[in-house]
């Protein structure tokens, strides 16, 4: 246990909430969860579910209608040919990490992961042993990757490189060219696999989505991560997938029957419904997103020792925060104590994270103006 980590993002909440419980008021920007309610029909279609008898244990990678549903989800928008059979289905995505990093890799061989990243990469990656081997995404490179530096990590003992995009926490998009770099270096290699995090695959400001999955001959060496919890503001439902090659398939399906036999039954009938029902309510989530950002960019922007890019995917924002020369444990404390502003500090998401903040954007205007305002008069009257 002492070699796995945590997401520090509940500890902060925690801390936050027995602020409010002192009578404080705090404006949450720490967590990474859209602030919408799941959409109607979604809802309509777990109670109806639920009354028609989706209560009992399904099979353990998932129901077909669902595998089914996500097959042609992913055939579609990576331009791939998914069967059903090479779908598991998840409580939340997050199992995918846990399950896939556990079947593929071996004590003492190295996993590139993107660190400032999602913290979950690198404790799992310690958890089973083997070496962690991050890869700085530099604010230089507009969070992007250092082309050169992959080239020289990739070595042989590389067994696993973790992508993420959009990510979290710095709002980054790997271009095709990023990929391609990706895809040549172990073009030669059947035993490198990519985890490809692509959960903010639908949350994404300008181009288009890129997956790894799509180049030629990578479809067999990629596990493409989603799921319902960002998409379709579901996070309290638990509902994710993998995608992945068959005898993969079946490793994480067997490593589902020895922790939680399956996933939610009707849970997986609203998951179809997402899918295959209308999707106005995610299009009018991500355009409230886009309005979101233009607000706290540039009013982080305005406050003195604070510089803020624009994030190109996904809901959070990664300001610059050295001009406050206070590092960012501390910054982060000082906010949530003096301003009433929950965030989370840049190292929650690994060294590369020093100097840095995140804030999530998934709150309403007035609250992110409301925020902005209390961390600017806190930074002046220190
Ligand atoms: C990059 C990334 N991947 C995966 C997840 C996990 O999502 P889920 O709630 O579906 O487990 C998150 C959640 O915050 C995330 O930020």
């Amino acid at each position: 246990m002492e070699t796995l980590g945590t997401e520090t993002a509940f500890e902060v909440l925690a801390k936050a909430k027995a602020l409010e419980k002192q009578g404080k008021d705090v404006i949450h920007l720490e967590i990474g969860e859209p602030d919408f309610d799941t959409p109607k029909n979604i809802k309509e279609a777990a109670v109806k579910a639920l009354y028609g008898g989706f209560t009992h244990y399904v099979p353990a990678a998932g129901i077909p209608q669902l595998r089914e549903a996500i097959a042609e989800y992913i055939s579609k928008t990576r331009r791939i040919n998914v069967d059903p059979e090479e779908v598991v289905v998840t409580p939340g995505a997050k199992p995918i990490m846990f399950f896939s990093i556990l079947a593929c890799v071996n004590p003492g061989e190295e996993v590139l992961y993107p660190n400032p990243g999602f913290p979950i990469y690198e404790s799992v990656i310690n958890f089973v042993g083997a070496k962690p081997v991050p890869i700085p995404l530099l604010e230089e490179n507009d969070f992007r990757l250092d082309h050169e530096y992959v080239k020289d990590k990739i070595t042989k003992k590389t067994k696993m490189i973790i992508l993420n995009s959009p990510e979290n926490p710095t709002g980054g998009v790997l271009t095709r060219e990023d990929l391609k770099v990706i895809v040549d270096c172990i073009s030669n290699r059947d035993d490198v696999i990519v985890l490809s995090d692509e959960i903010y695959s639908r949350i994404i400001y300008e181009g288009e989505h890129e997956s790894i999955a799509s180049f030629k001959g990578m479809k067999e060496k990629s596990i493409v991560l989603d799921g319902f919890s960002k998409t379709y503001a579901m996070t309290g439902w638990r509902l994710g997938y993998g995608v992945m090659r068959k005898d993969l398939t079946q490793k994480v399906t067997q490593l589902m029957i020895n922790s939680n036999s399956c996933t939610c039954a009707f849970v997986q009938m609203a998951g179809v419904e997402a899918l295959k029902g209308p999707q106005k309510e995610p299009e009018r989530m991500d355009a409230e997103f886009k309005k979101r950002r233009e607000v706290i960019v540039s009013g982080l922007n305005k406050i003195e020792g604070i510089t803020c890019k624009k994030p190109r995917g996904a809901f959070y924002v990664f300001p610059n925060i050295t001009g406050t020369g206070m590092d960012c444990r501390k910054l982060g404390d000082y906010l949530l104590n003096e301003a009433g502003v929950a965030v989370l500090p840049g190292t929650s998401f690994g060294k590369y994270g020093e100097g840095y903040l995140r804030l999530s954007f998934a709150n309403s205007i007035e609250n992110i103006n409301k925020a902005l305002d209390r961390i600017s008069k806190a930074l002046k009257k220190r």
